[in-house]
């Protein structure tokens, strides 16, 4: 049925045109031509339109996949996300206890599958045998679609065997803390997939984590990595100059919740030469406000919503 599956997911990518646009690819060319050195993990990003990294412009980061429209953190959320024209896939990793990589948000299974427990209690192949789509189309059935009952909890492996060296990911170690081994065996797969290679854009991989922890070790294996400092704030965000520095050494840029930002924050982080992603930003009122301040990307469940608003403001 895996098979199956993923099978029915590259024909949705070929007939979709694969799983970049060709305005993406063009981008891409024209930013492997363009694009000088990026000195990764410091200030000093270029400013090079088209590259990826550039704080010129606006990453439209789909959120576990176009989970506003199919179940998060499977094959056909990501192939939407590809459709709908998302700049990364952006993956939440947990480590099952036989040390695979999976897509999945929570350290249990119980609310995105028909399974339970936690993710380090069980095998990669008690995870192959749940369902990872059924809650969706219960829960949402003015969007359920027969072929997500099909879905599966995808592992890293298979999220790269499906769409390849012609994505970008933007993948985060979920409480790697709890997973020791995690941010090595990200390391692995990545390399075992050619993702480190001299053949992929700058920027095509991005590691994202709330723990400074594993992104200051991530930066150890592999500094080239560009990596993004996750923060949750429960009030009015602010940020000193000193954690400035500090993020600047091992990261490009902060992701933050969107609902505790404001214009001087992002201001003075793009100052310290930061990128800036906000999430998980869903109405079109917020991501134009959050651009306006001068944001260089967001996560969304619906990228399809944030290209309106990218197309939007450039036609103005
Ligand atoms: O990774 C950015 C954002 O996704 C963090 O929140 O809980 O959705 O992973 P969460
Ligand atoms: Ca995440």
């Amino acid at each position: 049925m895996k098979k199956l599956l993923v099978a029915i997911s590259l024909i949705i990518i070929i007939i979709s045109g694969c799983s970049m646009t060709a305005d993406n690819n063009k981008d891409m060319e024209a930013a492997k031509q363009e694009s000088t050195s990026v000195e990764k993990n410091t200030s000093k990003i270029d400013s090079v339109e088209d590259s990826l990294l550039s704080p010129d412009r606006i990453l439209n980061i789909a959120h576990r996949g176009a989970s506003g429209h199919a179940p998060e953190h499977t094959i056909a959320s990501y192939a939407l996300a590809n459709e709908m024209n998302g700049d990364y896939l952006e993956i939440d990793l947990q480590m099952t206890e036989d040390g695979e990589l999976i897509a999945m948000h929570d350290s249990e299974v119980d609310r995105t599958t028909g399974g339970e427990g936690a993710v380090a209690e069980l095998t990669s192949e008690d995870i192959d045998l749940l369902d990872a789509g059924e809650w969706f189309n219960e829960e949402h059935p003015d969007l359920a679609e027969p072929v997500f009952s099909e879905a599966k909890v995808p592992t890293l492996r298979e999220i790269f065997e499906t769409f390849g060296k012609e994505s970008n990911y933007y993948i985060e170690t979920k409480i790697p803390e709890e997973s020791p081994g995690m941010v090595e065996e990200l390391a692995d797969v990545l390399e075992e997939y050619g993702m480190l290679d001299d053949d992929m854009e700058e920027g095509q991989i991005i590691i994202q984590s709330f723990s400074e922890a594993s992104l200051r070790e991530m930066h150890e294996l592999e500094p080239s990595l560009p990596l993004i400092q996750l923060i949750s704030y429960d009030k009015k965000a602010d940020i000193t100059g000193e954690e400035l520095d500090n993020i600047n050494e091992y990261a490009i840029g902060i992701g933050a919740n969107y609902k505790h930002i404001s214009k001087e924050y992002v201001q003075k982080v793009r100052d310290a030469g930061l990128l800036v992603h906000p999430y998980t930003v869903n109405e079109k009122e917020d991501m134009e406000r959050l651009i306006d301040w001068g944001v260089t990307g967001m996560f969304t469940n619906y990228p399809d919503r944030l290209n309106d608003v990218l197309d939007d403001m450039d036609s103005e």
